[in-house]
């Protein structure tokens, strides 16, 4: 039997929100990944320095693995190992890539969490890195993670073709940078109105989500389809439900900030609108957030339609997604 027909095919985000069993092979696919990313990442931040490196300070490296081990749903690394099984790549392969932008995450993770930025002292169920520590060592916590996942992106384990591993490389760097993740908490800031400026309308509320949650999971997405060298139109799906995933990614974030239960959810809930962030929820009320994320999830499930049944689990993570309560 299909997963879909296991599965009610519209989300339940009725109010109060609540969650379907993701489908068991969903779940099953997910703790998997989390395990196997969990054991990567241990593998690879140890104490030794590698080739090219001096030593590993142990107050910086203890930061790094705080950040980055023990916690998290590991969605990033789940969308790059289904993705990448859809063209049979290699699970080791495609592990060394969902490390490396569950890196670059955990990264945006720690300076989110910064006094200057958010202000956050929970993360993952504990104290933030720089509550743990200190805030200097957070931020060269974040600058540690950020560059590790380049160098882990560029060894020959992530694929034997370099040609293949630049094309990685130049996805993630985008993703993460000025136009990606680190541009749209620069727009997130500003919408603020830390610096002045009018309150964003619809697109510019787009286009802020896109940059700092939805590019990164559109990477994961994308980043199957690099490694399976993928022709161009299952490029194409996946880059549309990559869209779909990332926008109702951060919804489902904006709304467990106000109906979330923060011991579930590991982290503060309630301070969005004391911020002033700006969200769909504070531009189209809860209602009109559910509604969208209701639609976005159809979006990424018609996505997928050319792959049929081998997408199926891809489905099941949109609804998750959409409905997940941590
Ligand atoms: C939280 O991401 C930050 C956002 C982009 C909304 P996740 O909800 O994936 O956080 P973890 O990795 O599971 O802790
Ligand atoms: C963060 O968005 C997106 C990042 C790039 C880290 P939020 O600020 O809403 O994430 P949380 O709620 O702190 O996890
Ligand atoms: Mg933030
Ligand atoms: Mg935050
Ligand atoms: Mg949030």
């Amino acid at each position: 039997m299909s997963l879909l027909s296991q599965s009610p095919s519209q989300p339940t985000l009725g109010k109060p929100q609540v969650s379907p069993i993701p489908s068991a092979a969903f779940k099953r696919s997910l703790d998997h990944v989390a395990a196997d990313t969990e054991a990567l990442l241990d593998r690879l931040l140890t104490a030794d320095p590698v080739a090219g490196e001096r030593q590993r300070p142990a107050r910086l490296l203890d930061a790094m693995r705080y950040a980055s081990l023990g916690g998290g749903k590991r969605v990033r690394p789940f969308l790059v190992v289904e993705t990448a099984k859809l063209f049979g790549v290699p699970r080791r392969n495609a592990l060394m890539v969902a490390a490396a932008l569950e890196c670059v995450h955990c990264y945006s993770l720690v300076h989110d969490d910064l006094p200057a930025m958010d202000n956050d002292a929970l993360r993952r169920g504990r104290p933030t890195v720089h509550k743990a520590f200190d805030e200097a060592t957070a931020i060269l916590a974040g600058d540690g993670l950020l560059t590790f996942a380049f160098d882990v992106l560029s060894r020959p384990q992530v694929h034997e073709d370099v040609q293949i591993r630049i094309q990685l490389i130049s996805a993630l760097a985008k993703a993460a940078g000025v136009g990606g993740m680190a541009g749209g908490q620069m727009l997130d800031l500003a919408a603020e109105g830390r610096f002045g400026g009018s309150p964003l309308d619809f697109s510019g509320v787009r286009t802020l989500q896109s940059m700092k949650t939805g590019v990164l999971l559109q990477f994961a997405c994308l980043s199957g389809a690099l490694l399976g060298e993928a022709d161009r139109n299952a490029r194409v799906a996946l880059a549309r439900y990559g869209t779909a995933v990332g926008e109702a990614f951060q919804i489902s974030d904006d709304l467990l900030d106000i109906d979330g239960d923060a011991a579930t959810v590991g982290k503060a809930t309630g301070k969005d609108a004391a911020a002033h962030k700006a969200t769909f929820v504070s531009l189209l009320g809860v209602d009109g957030a559910r509604e969208r994320l209701r639609k976005l999830v159809v979006k990424a499930e018609r996505a997928l339609a050319s792959f049929g049944e081998d997408a199926a689990i891809l489905q099941a993570a949109a609804r998750f997604i959409a409905n997940r309560r941590s």
